[in-house]
C-alpha cells in the first residue's frame, strides 16, 4: 500500500512509497484512511528536526491526525465496519509510569511513551492503518468531512479540562478569554471557549482575510494590533503560538487569579530577556497560574468528538483550507497566505 514516509533525522527525506500492509499485531481494528491532517510537528519531522522510527524499521510513516472508515473489527465490539474513526496518537509507556497505568498517557512521566507518526510508531498517512480498540475513537456520521480535526481538537479539549480544574482550586467566575494565534489550535480553542459561553478574543497577525472572518463567525472578537488591547485583563489566556514574547506578555496583562495555558511549542530561535524577579512577583501577588499542556488521552478525544459534533459543520469545513490528494503530497510543503489546516486525502 502507499504511504508517506520519512527517515527521521534526515532533512527532506519524505517520499511516497509502497510499504507492507499494517501488521495485525498493531491492533484488531483495520481502518481505511480517508484523511490525514498536517501540522507543525509533521513539518518539523520532514525537516529532520524531530521524530523517531519504530525500532524494527529505518523509516517512519508520517501522520498523527487521522480520519478513517473501519474495514475490519471484532464482531462483538462497539466499532463496526463502515464506522468513522480517529486513531489516538499516543500509546502508554510499557513500564508503565503511574500516569500511563491509569490511561493518562498524555501525562506520561518517563517519556517512554510512543506516538503514531511521531515517535517510535508508524503513523496514519498510509492507505490503511491498524489500531487497538482502546486507541480508536468512534465519530458521528456528520463528521465525515471534518473528523480529521478531532486530534487537534483533543489537544484543545485537554487544555480546557485542565484550565477548568485549575480554576476550580478556589471560587472562580471567569468571563474574558484571550486566544493567541488563529491557526487550527487557536481557532479550535476559541470554538471550545465560545461553546462554554465565554467572551472570547483572538489575536493574530493577519489584518484581513479568512482568519478574522472565522473568528467573527464564531461570535468571538478578532484583534491584530497587539496583545495589550486583545488581552485587556483576560481571566484565561490560551497561548497557541509558542512565541516567547507573547507568553511573557500574557502573564503581564491578564487578570488577577488568571490562568495562562501554553499549548504552542517554541522554536527556541528567538531569545527574549525576561525579568524573572518581576515575573515571580506578579504571579505570586496575583495568584496566577502559568502551565503547559501537550497531547491528549481517550477522554479528551471523546470530549473533542462531542464538541465537533455540536459545532457548525460549515465553519469546521472552512478551517480545512486545503485538501491535497496523497499523490500530490509535496504541496503540503507550501504555506499559502490564509492557510489554516492542510489535509492529505485518500481516494
Ligand atoms: C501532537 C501531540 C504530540 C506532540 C508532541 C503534537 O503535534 O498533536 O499529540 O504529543 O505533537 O510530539
Amino acid at each position: 500500500m502507499k504511504a508517506l514516509v520519512v527517515h527521521p533525522g534526515q532533512p527532506n527525506s519524505a517520499s511516497l512509497r509502497e510499504v507492507p500492509e499494517p501488521d495485525p499485531h498493531l491492533g484488531e481494528i483495520l481502518v481505511e484512511t480517508l484523511a490525514v491532517g498536517v501540522c507543525g510537528t509533521d513539518r518539523e519531522i520532514i525537516a529532520g528536526e524531530y521524530g523517531a522510527a519504530p525500532a524494527e524499521d529505518d523509516y517512519l510513516i508520517l501522520g498523527h491526525e487521522s480520519l478513517g472508515r473501519v474495514l475490519e473489527a471484532p464482531a462483538d465490539g462497539e466499532l463496526q465496519p463502515g464506522d468513522l474513526v480517529a486513531g489516538i496518537v499516543r500509546r502508554p509507556d510499557p513500564v508503565p509510569c503511574p500516569s500511563c497505568a491509569v490511561g493518562e498517557w498524555d501525562m506520561c512521566t518517563n517519556e517512554k511513551y510512543t506516538e503514531h507518526g511521531i515517535k517510535g510508531l508508524h503513523g496514519f498517512c498510509a492507505e490503511r492503518f491498524r489500531v487497538t480498540t482502546s486507541h480508536a475513537v468512534k465519530l458521528a456520521p456528520n463528521l465525515e468531512n471534518v473528523g480529521v480535526l478531532v486530534e487537534p481538537a483533543s489537544v484543545v479539549a485537554k487544555a480546557w479540562q485542565h484550565i477548568e480544574r485549575i480554576g476550580n482550586r478556589a471560587h472562580w467566575s471567569p468571563s474574558r478569554v484571550l486566544v493567541t494565534g488563529a491557526g487550527p489550535i487557536g481557532l479550535l480553542a476559541a470554538l471550545l471557549g465560545v461553546q462554554r459561553g465565554f467572551d472570547v478574543h483572538v489575536l493574530d497577525l493577519a489584518e484581513d482575510g479568512l482568519k478574522p472572518e472565522l473568528v467573527e463567525e464564531l461570535g468571538a472578537t478578532y484583534h491584530h494590533d497587539g496583545i495589550q488591547e486583545a488581552c485587556c485583563g483576560a481571566d484565561i489566556v490560551v497561548e497557541c503560538t509558542g512565541v516567547g514574547r507573547l507568553v511573557y506578555e500574557a502573564t503581564q496583562c491578564n487578570a488577577h487569579s488568571g490562568i495562562v495555558c501554553l499549548t504552542g511549542i517554541s522554536s527556541g530561535q528567538r531569545a527574549i530577556d525576561v525579568d524573572w524577579a518581576e515575573l515571580n512577583r506578579r504571579i505570586v501577588l496575583e495568584n496566577d497560574v502559568v502551565f503547559g499542556t501537550v497531547n491528549a488521552n481517550r477522554e479528551h478525544y471523546e470530549l473533542a468528538a462531542d464538541a465537533l459534533k455540536e459545532a457548525n459543520n460549515e465553519w469546521l469545513e472552512r478551517l480545512i483550507t486545503r485538501r491535497i490528494p496523497i499523490d500530490n503530497w509535496q504541496a503540503i510543503l507550501e504555506r499559502p497566505v490564509d492557510d489554516v489546516k492542510t489535509v492529505i486525502t485518500f481516494d
